[in-house]
């Protein structure tokens, strides 16, 4: 369904004449936030992967179950939301403070149609404090200079960069935008990340990345090792780098995976 321009949608900074990452996938998840250029680029996408309407399921069912393991048995009470998308529900702040009402919450996102929505996801407990920053990751100074405003860095910060760094590429200094975000962090800290795989296994995806560079949108899949490099300086926790249906199950969040295989490596790690 494609979105009825409202509270801004169609504002002059939205171009919603090419597809846009954040849009598209909205489309995927079965949101409403999207126009008919970002339908057709996704209906495009599929018939490449069928996965990618699985995969953005199984990808959001892992933020919940990552956070949802922060918040409870890791205790950890400020996060810190980059790439964070257009809200969908639950949004990571519902998952925390639903178990932590005095979480603290800072979604980032570079795509003004997010801003339009921020509301959405300014919507917290009194006891905690949700915000929202339009930033690109790309600069991670700015993100942690406003993100400060909100957050103490003196104490522990789970950082999500989800679906996220497969849209930063080598030439952006990808790593080392993960490592200047890490470094401000506390020990006890957390990053939880997922990135497409550029495994051999996944080389389908390559065709779909080729979709949407010629949509205007560089994507950077990337192997197990290199996806690994972002953990630096962090212990990866149990189970690992796996899929995002593979990531705790356990936690009871998210349908129980079938067969297919998600082209996504997903992780949470401990800084140390
Ligand atoms: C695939 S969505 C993932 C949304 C959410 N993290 C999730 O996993 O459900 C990617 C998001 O990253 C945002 N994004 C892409 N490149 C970005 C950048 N350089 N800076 C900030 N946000 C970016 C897009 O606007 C989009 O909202």
């Amino acid at each position: 369904m494609a979105a009825a321009p409202s509270d801004g949608e169609g504002s002059a900074d939205i171009d919603t004449g090419r597809p846009h990452p954040a849009r598209v996938y909205d489309w995927f998840l079965g949101g409403a936030h999207h126009f008919p250029a970002d339908a057709e680029f996704g209906t495009r996408i599929v018939a490449l992967d069928p996965t990618a309407k699985y995969g953005a399921r199984h990808n959001r069912w892992f933020m919940q179950r990552a956070t949802r393991h922060l918040a409870g048995a890791a205790g950890v009470r400020q996060f810190l939301d980059i790439g964070s998308g257009i809200p969908t529900e639950p949004n990571l702040h519902r998952v925390a403070q639903d178990i932590a009402p005095e979480a603290r919450v800072v979604y980032v996102d570079h795509d003004p149609l997010v801003r339009v929505h921020a509301a959405g996801l300014l919507s917290g407990t009194g006891a905690g404090a949700t915000a929202f920053v339009e930033a690109d990751a790309r600069d991670p100074e700015l993100i942690l200079e406003r993100a400060a405003e909100v957050l103490d860095f003196a104490r522990p910060v789970a950082l999500s960069l989800i679906a996220v760094t497969h849209f930063l590429t080598d030439e952006d200094g990808a790593h080392a935008i993960v490592a200047r975000l890490l470094d401000a962090l506390a020990p006890g800290s957390h990053l939880v990340l997922s990135q497409l795989s550029g495994d051999e296994e996944t080389a389908w995806v390559g065709e779909a990345v080729d979709r949407y560079t010629t949509g205007g949108v560089t994507l950077v899949p990337r192997t197990r090792a290199q996806t690994e490099r972002f953990f630096t300086g962090c212990a990866l926790l149990a189970p690992g780098l796996v899929q995002p249906p593979d990531w705790r199950p356990g936690l009871g969040v998210g349908e129980v995976r079938d067969g297919t295989l998600v082209p996504l490596h997903a992780g949470v790690g401990r800084k140390e």
